[in-house]
């Protein structure tokens, strides 16, 4: 467990990536305050952690050294935001993706949170310049964005807002790193970040292949887990370049020139509506009456594979 003294790490927003962070934070010995505005949230939050770390110790699958009962105990919840502020050192908003609702609470720890601590945001896609500009603690704020599930995926992208302080970017990097997540810095801000913006990329062909005729669905998809994804999950796409070479550069000049006149074959901007759009979706439903229990069954395999690769990851490390 964590020294006490290195105080709390606020979750604000139970909901599902709020779980998922409290959960993280925990399992690196961290003690956690769950806030909400709904105190029934809360308790059903608190009891869905017990349920999901209990699982997650009978699977072997439970992050971190301690024991999932010790893990729980590290976490309370609350339904008050003055209580839940009181010896905080880190704060992880998690509250759905709404500028104004955001500005509100951004503008409410403002007022209450001590000169030291970090407000840091879980938003997917809004921009650090509009949600953090005009605060006073504006050099303490920044964006540390996780992948669904953060617990299983442990991805985060940090971005600053202009006037952030280096010294928060570093110490949120470091925290990120003491609870086995794996941040990664972002100079400045751009729309979407970048893990949105190279899984927009890859979409949009995945679309236009199956908008043309190219491929089926179903088959854009094994190109990907059984193709690129078997690569990816080790290696980004700019060392498998260069491992495919005899260096990057030497990549570039055996292929630049096939790889720019492929890219220039590219269509627009999908408008993601109309018959493409239901022609994926019909493929992506199997023929059981019962769909919503296809998207739990796929989720809890997706959880599982996740959490294995996971396991597997930090084993090839060890190598
Ligand atoms: P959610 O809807 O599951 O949970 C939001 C929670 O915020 C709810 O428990 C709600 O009661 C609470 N809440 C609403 N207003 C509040 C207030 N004024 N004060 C305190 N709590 C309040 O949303 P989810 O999916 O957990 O998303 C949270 C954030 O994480 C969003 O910014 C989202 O973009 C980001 N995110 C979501 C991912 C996902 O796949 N769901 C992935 C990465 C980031």
């Amino acid at each position: 467990m964590t020294d006490p003294k290195e105080g709390f790490i606020v979750i604000i927003g139970s909901g599902l990536i709020g779980r998922s962070w409290a959960m993280v934070f925990a399992s690196g010995g961290f003690r956690v305050k769950l806030y909400d505005i709904i105190q029934e949230q809360v308790t059903a939050a608190l009891e869905d952690i017990r349920k999901q770390m209990d699982e997650l110790a009978k699977a072997g699958m439970l992050r971190g050294s301690l024991s999932a009962d010790q893990q729980i105990s590290l976490i309370s919840g609350s339904s008050d935001l003055k209580t839940a502020l009181e010896g905080t050192i880190f704060i992880q908003e998690c509250v759905p993706e709404n500028l104004e609702l955001k500005l509100k609470i951004f503008s409410d720890l403002d007022a209450h949170v001590n000169n030291t601590a970090i407000i840091s945001s879980s938003t997917s896609c809004l921009s650090p310049a509009k949600m953090f500009n005009g605060l006073r603690h504006v050099k303490n704020c920044i964006v540390a964005h996780p992948v669904n599930p953060p617990y299983y995926v442990p991805l985060v992208e940090l971005v600053p807002h202009p006037q952030t302080d280096p010294v928060t970017v570093e110490k949120t990097y470091h925290l990120m790193k003491k609870i086995g997540q794996s941040p990664v810095k972002l100079m400045k801000e751009t729309d979407g970040f970048v893990l949105n913006r190279l899984q927009y990329a890859v979409i949009s062909e995945a679309w236009r292949l199956v908008q043309d005729g190219v491929i089926t669905p179903r088959d854009v998809d094994i190109v990907m887990s059984e193709g690129l994804g078997m690569r990816y999950a080790f290696l980004g796409p700019l060392e498998t370049a260069h491992l495919n070479a005899e260096g990057f550069k030497s990549y570039c000049e055996r292929y630049g020139e096939g790889i720019q006149r492929v890219l220039n074959t590219f269509g627009p901007v999908p408008n993601f509506s109309g018959d493409v759009a239901k022609k994926i979706d019909e493929a992506l439903w199997d023929d059981q009456p019962d769909k919503s229990n296809q998207l739990k069954t796929r989720r809890e395999w997706r959880d599982a594979c996740l959490s294995h690769l996971a396991k597997l990851k930090k084993e090839m490390k060890k190598e």
